[in-house]
């Protein structure tokens, strides 16, 4: 018999090409865990079993040919089979599509062994900045002083464009409840609090069922899952402020507070919730920790480029002709996206006029831009943007792209939080000058004073919502200011030839 990658857990009849081999058995303990069919693990065989001419990937940054093309991804490897709703998101349904399963096993394995496979599937986190996850909760293992430790799920979804979290809490709630226990688990807390927005009442709703039906089934509380492991998970329901979606603003919120974002250090792992270690995450951060568990951090750093592995959620609104929210491989050609999942742009890919990537706060890119680009972390900062939270706001030739900006900065200065002079008035004076590029009346050399006020906010502020309102403008500027200029140009004509 062949031993083989995994540990034992039920032997495996190989095929007749395989015996002829000699090989007889394989144990498949992954495959069985996260129950994928025969024919998927007879196509893995030769990788599993490293014949000649095949490899076996051991971890993110082993050397080997990198993949060319990403996406469309596969119907079998979307984590996320309940995206639209169509079937049951109560328990029932949830377990048979696969939540839940061998859980226990999984929380035996210790939070060690839990933390490597987040590690090692490379996952970084799904709320905007990107930061490595395995790095992140690893910030909570250090020696306990006694205090206890919290994981808070960060579901106030308010960036503009973003809709992506609200799909898993109101159609598939039991993916994120049980990343809740595992991710938990991880970093050794005793119970999750997660911080939904106020205006997600059915998503609240669902998500207080699903917490339910869990703790009925042992899956929560004392003894979870019968893991020996003590966990609870509190749902909160926020007030829809956009701020309270900033991590140290959010902990301030929870703790009844106003939401004002907190100076760091300390950081959230140090002193967070209640004054004890905290690590915020985003819903689909941890909604997507129990299928890597399962299928392993391998399977799902195969998906991506280098350093920006995985499947991710995408949204796609504003001019195109079915705007959806779709799971794809990272690394996927934006147009690609575009296309295959949302019908194209109105009037044609020759209609584009630009995109914003990744959320209202990410830079613009324009079509030419658009033509090839990526859409994962490296290349969007490359193209001098941001995969932010994968939000794709696209602008055919109808947009006034001058006007979607300058409403853009409207929203950063009603939701500043006003603690930071630069953030506070820097917002207020981009918006009155942005109202005015609208008609045009201004003049051109006010382009640069924008783009310096720009620069005055960005990264001398406490918390990012002044970096958000900053890059939009910068975006326009790069990209757009010959029609900025032209504006100028007709208003000052018309003014001319109005008191000639
Ligand atoms: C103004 C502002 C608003 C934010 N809103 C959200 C939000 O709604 N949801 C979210 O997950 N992260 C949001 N973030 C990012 C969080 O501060 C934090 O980085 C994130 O929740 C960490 O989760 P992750 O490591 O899973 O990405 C926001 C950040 C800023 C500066
Ligand atoms: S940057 Fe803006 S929102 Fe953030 S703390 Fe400062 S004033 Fe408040």
């Amino acid at each position: 018999m062949l031993k083989l990658l995994y540990d034992s857990d039920r032997d495996f009849r190989l095929p007749f090409w395989l015996r002829k081999q000699g090989h007889e058995t394989c144990t498949l303990k992954m495959a069985s865990l996260c129950r994928i069919s025969t024919s998927r693990i007879v196509a893995a065989l030769p990788r599993i079993l490293q014949l000649p001419g095949t490899s076996v990937r051991t971890n993110t940054t082993e050397a080997k040919p990198e993949k060319t093309k990403y996406g469309p991804l596969k119907d079998e490897d979307r984590i996320f089979t309940n995206l639209y709703g169509r079937h049951d998101w109560g328990i029932k349904g949830a377990m048979g599509r696969g939540d839940w399963y061998k859980t226990k096993e999984i929380m035996d394995k210790g939070h060690d062994w839990i933390l490597k496979e987040i590690t090692t599937s490379g996952l970084r986190g799904r709320g905007g900045a990107g930061f490595p996850t395995g790095m992140k909760w690893g910030f909570m293992n250090r020696p306990s002083d006694g205090r206890p430790k919290y994981l808070v799920v960060n579901a106030d979804e308010g960036e503009p464009g973003t809709c992506k979290d609200r799909e898993i809490m109101r159609h598939d709630p039991h993916k994120l409840v049980e990343g809740c226990l595992i991710a938990g688990r991880a970093m050794r807390a005793q119970a999750a609090y997660i911080y939904i927005r106020g205006e997600f009442y059915n998503e609240a709703s669902n998500l207080n069922v699903a917490i339910k039906e869990a703790y009925k089934a042992g899956f929560l509380g004392k003894n979870a899952c019968g893991s020996g492991y003590d966990f609870d998970v509190f749902v909160h329901r926020g007030a829809g402020a956009y701020i309270c979606g900033e991590e140290t603003s959010l902990i301030e919120s929870l703790e009844g507070k106003a939401g004002k974002p907190r100076l760091k250090p300390p950081f959230p792992a140090d002193v967070g919730v209640f004054g004890c270690p905290t690590t915020v995450a985003n819903v689909e951060t941890v909604a997507v920790a129990p299928v890597i568990c399962r299928r392993s951090g391998d399977w799902f750093a195969s998906f991506g480029r280098e350093r920006n592995r995985g499947t991710k959620l995408f949204n796609i609104s504003g001019h195109v002709n079915n705007p959806t929210t779709v799971e794809e491989e990272m690394s996927i050609p934006l147009r690609e996206i575009i296309e295959r999942h949302a019908g194209g742009v109105i009037g044609g890919w020759d209609n584009l006029l630009a995109v914003i990537p990744g959320g209202s706060s990410t830079p613009l890119i324009p079509k030419s831009v658009c033509e090839d680009v990526m859409m994962d972390f490296d290349a969007l900062v490359q193209a001098q943007t941001s995969l932010g939270t994968a939000a794709i706001i696209v602008m055919n030739k109808d947009a006034d792209v001058v006007r979607c900006i300058s409403r853009l900065i409207e929203f950063y200065k009603h939701e500043s939080c006003g603690q930071c002079t630069p953030c506070r008035e820097g917002t207020g004076w981009m918006m009155k000058i942005m109202t005015r590029f609208e008609s045009g009346n201004a003049k051109p050399e006010e382009i640069d004073m924008l783009y310096e006020l720009s620069k005055q906010i960005e990264g001398h502020t406490i918390c990012a919502l002044g970096d958000g309102a900053a890059w939009p403008v910068q975006g326009l500027i790069r990209h757009f200011r010959p029609e900025l200029e032209r504006r100028m140009s007709d208003f000052a004509k018309k003014q001319q030839a109005a008191t000639a």
